[in-house]
């Protein structure tokens, strides 16, 4: 196993800057590399807002967590005494693979590079780097000091020994919300366990958009139809992730799951007017005001009665099912807790047991409704069968 005490964190957005802060916490030596000083420097700032908020409650010494970041915009140099690349650059294909060749031509024969994308092929990332067994997945979820789950993903090619140090590694990063959950992941299927999981809750969710748009209904009201039960509504949780990023991962089921992921208008439209959510401070909602500001809106709001949250678990149990019968994890109970970290939300093999035929119903229904052929029940969630299969 690699002895792993420097740690590259590419990328310092949203999720670059979560995972330079927890490693930097468990006490690794981190660079922090983006392509122009001032994302880099807008990370910084959060990181330190993050560690002064930990040091006011007396939790560590920001100064000197600080001291153990460096920063660069030059991967090539930065990358020479690196043991692991943990990538958190833009969700696009051809970006990811030149950073990893990048890596492996620059840094030294060991260095492991695991990339934290959303949904995209491990497999392919590696495939034309010179040492595809040396690159796997480590996926977070944001916000990361947060969320407790690190799915880690082997690829076709990835060794034992790159696999159980990305899973090592993943084991010391703290979390600020209980004890981190690693899940591991067996194969490398397009969203890998809670991104898949969740996936086709898109599709749904898009026609939600499209209708509310087309009704002229105020986005506070679809979210009021969680009713407190999600942590965030749909409208709400696709503006903190990035419109942007649910765009470029619709696309990317489009292309390898079904054409049924065709991204809602609406999300388009935002995005091509550069309005991708909390990160630009506009998309579904206005985000000036911040996030509670959101939130009392909604509490305000009139449920529209459009959006159906058993939907949305029927649809996560048929992709769950999906899940297991391509041997992506080895159980459900797994599933579950994946998603419980990832998410907050519970997945849907607890109450699934009870409701499958219910549910298979319901996504007959729906499957009419929205004429989206992805969303009828695979055979393993219609014959409930899956009960039977090991938790
Ligand atoms: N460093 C130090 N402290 C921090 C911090 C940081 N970086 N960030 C927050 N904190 C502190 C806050 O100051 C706060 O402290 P106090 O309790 O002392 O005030 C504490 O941590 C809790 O923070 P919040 O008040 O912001 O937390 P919350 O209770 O409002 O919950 C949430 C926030 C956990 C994000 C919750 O709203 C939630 O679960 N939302 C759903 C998020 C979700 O689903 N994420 C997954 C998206 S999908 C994904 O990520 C995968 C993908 O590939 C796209
Ligand atoms: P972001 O737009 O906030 O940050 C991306 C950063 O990468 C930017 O600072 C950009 O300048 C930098 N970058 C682009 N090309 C680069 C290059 N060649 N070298 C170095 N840096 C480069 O995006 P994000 O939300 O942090 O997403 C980053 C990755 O994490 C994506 O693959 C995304 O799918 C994944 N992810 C996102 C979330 C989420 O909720 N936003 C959750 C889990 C995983």
């Amino acid at each position: 196993m690699v002895d792993v005490k420097n740690v590259l964190v590419l990328g310092a957005g949203l999720m670059g800057h979560g995972i330079a802060q927890v490693s930097i916490m468990a006490g690794y030596n981190v660079t922090l590399v983006d392509i122009k000083q001032e994302f880099i420097d807008n990370g910084v700032k959060k990181i330190e807002e993050g560690l002064k908020k930990l040091e006011a409650k007396g939790q560590l010494n920001a100064a000197e967590v600080m001291g153990r970041l460096k920063t660069s915009i030059d991967l090539a140099s930065a990358v020479k005494d690196t043991d692991i690349v943990i990538e958190a650059v833009v969700e696009k294909m051809d970006v990811k693979k030149d950073v990893c060749k990048t890596v492996m031509e620059n840094g030294p024969a060991h260095v492991i590079f695991a990339s934290n994308t959303s949904t995209m092929s491990i497999t392919e990332i590696g495939k034309d780097s010179g040492a595809p067994e040396r690159v796997c997945g480590m996926h977070f979820f944001n916000p990361v000091p947060l969320m407790r789950c690190i799915e880690v993903i082997k690829g076709a090619q990835t060794s034992d020994e790159t696999f159980n140090t990305a899973m090592q590694v993943a084991e010391t990063l703290p979390c600020l919300r209980g004890k981190r959950y690693i899940a591991p992941v067996l194969k490398d299927r397009p969203g890998f366990i809670v991104n898949r999981m969740n996936a086709p809750v898109q599709i749904y969710m898009g026609w939600v958009f499209d209708q509310a748009a087309e009704k002229g209904i105020p986005w506070e009201r679809i979210d009021a139809d969680a009713g407190g039960k999600m942590p965030m509504g749909p409208c709400m949780l696709s503006d903190y992730v990035g419109l942007d990023t649910m765009l470029h991962v619709m696309n990317y089921y489009k292309e390898t799951l079904s054409p049924d992921f065709e991204p809602p208008k609406v999300v388009k439209e935002l995005v091509a007017n550069g309005n991708l959510g909390a990160k630009t401070g506009k998309g579904f909602y206005d985000w000036s005001q911040g996030r509670d500001a959101i939130v009392e809106k909604v509490k305000k709001a009139e449920p529209a009665g459009i959006f159906n949250l058993e939907y949305s678990m029927a649809i996560m149990l048929n992709e769950g099912c999906r899940i297991l019968e391509e041997g992506v994890a080895s159980g459900y109970k797994i599933i579950d807790d994946a998603n419980m970290a990832g998410m907050n939300t519970p997945g849907p093999f607890g109450a699934g047991k009870k409701n499958w035929e219910k549910w298979s119903k319901l996504l007959e229904e729906l499957a009419d409704k929205t004429k989206k052929e992805y969303l009828r029940p695979c055979e393993l969630m219609k014959t409930g069968q899956f009960v039977k299969m090991r938790k």
